[in-house]
């Protein structure tokens, strides 16, 4: 049996990834959570996160800590079951890869199964011998240094990285180390530009930055604030290229004010029964009560 299939639509894959960085194509990931999502971004983007931002964005926690694998693996089979053509990276979840290694490579073996081409995990030297076992069972893996949400009460907030010189040295030595470990590209998210360019030029694999400045090998950002549809606290990295709250609201509120008026639905939204029923349907009476 051949294993060779010539797919009618090109789908990115990661040597094409590390090719368009060599050539200076700027990468764009964006975040995807549900099958809708997917389907808008696909044909947009080369790199689809199904992001443990999910917590956030989708779920009302307040940060990224309470989401588990279950619910990583449930919005991964969604993104995943509309076949995209752009790369499937799974982000592994607060304490999916803490607890030993096996129990980290069946998680991230899990994403594999369900349709991930790759798993993303943030931090930097500790996790290097994760990222070899990983590699070494053939796991693609997205490293993911500087602001990293999981360590968000390590880092006392939501902090800008990376601006002493002690913290933006180790991220230029972790960055080199994940990539010798075996990554095939790193987020480098809430660091300065600066930082990021260095980390950049001096890798062979892409970076891909969030609030990391214009030096990166691409950019991502979540769908919802790209698309403007969260009335959360906007961080000033994220340019939003739509109203989509506002849009979207605009266009429920008219639905109901037109279910409200009689204007919805008309006849041409309706169903139809033959006319030959018209009769029995008119007569029809309650059938009488048995005691
Ligand atoms: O979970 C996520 O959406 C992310 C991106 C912001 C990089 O990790």
């Amino acid at each position: 049996m051949s294993h060779v299939s010539e797919p009618s639509v090109e789908c990115v894959t990661i040597p094409m990834l590390q090719r368009w960085k060599a050539e200076g194509r700027r990468l764009v990931m964006t975040t995807a959570y549900d099958a809708v999502t997917a389907r808008i971004a696909d044909s947009v983007v080369d790199m689809v996160l199904i992001g443990d931002s999910v917590g956030n964005v989708c779920l009302g926690f307040d940060n990224t800590l309470p989401v588990s694998m279950a619910m990583m693996n449930h919005h991964l089979e969604a993104v995943a079951r509309t076949k995209p053509r752009a790369l499937l990276v799974a982000d592994m979840p607060f304490l999916s890869f803490h607890l030993g290694l096996e129990e980290t490579i069946r998680n991230a073996g899990g994403f594999l199964q369900r349709g991930a081409a790759a798993v993303k995990l943030e931090g930097g030297a500790k996790r290097i011998e994760i990222v070899r076992a990983l590699v070494d069972c053939e796991i693609p893996v997205m490293g993911h240094l500087g602001l990293t949400p999981q360590s968000v009460n390590v880092m006392g907030g939501f902090k800008v990285q990376g601006r002493s010189a002690d913290d933006a040295l180790r991220l230029l030595d972790d960055a080199w180390r994940l990539q010798e470990a075996g990554c095939f590209a790193l987020v480098l998210e809430g660091i300065p530009a600066e930082l990021a360019a260095r980390a950049t030029e001096s890798l062979e694999i892409p970076t891909i930055g969030i609030g990391a400045g214009p030096g990166c090998s691409g950019q991502v950002l979540v769908f919802h604030d790209v698309l403007g549809l969260t009335r959360a606290h906007r961080p000033k990295f994220v340019r939003a290229y739509a109203d989509g709250f506002q849009l979207l609201q605009d266009a429920l509120s008219h639905w109901a004010a037109d279910v409200r008026s009689g204007a919805f639905p008309e006849s041409q939204e309706s169903y139809r029964l033959p006319e030959a029923l018209a009769d029995p349907i008119a007569n029809w009476t309650p059938p009488s009560v048995k005691a």
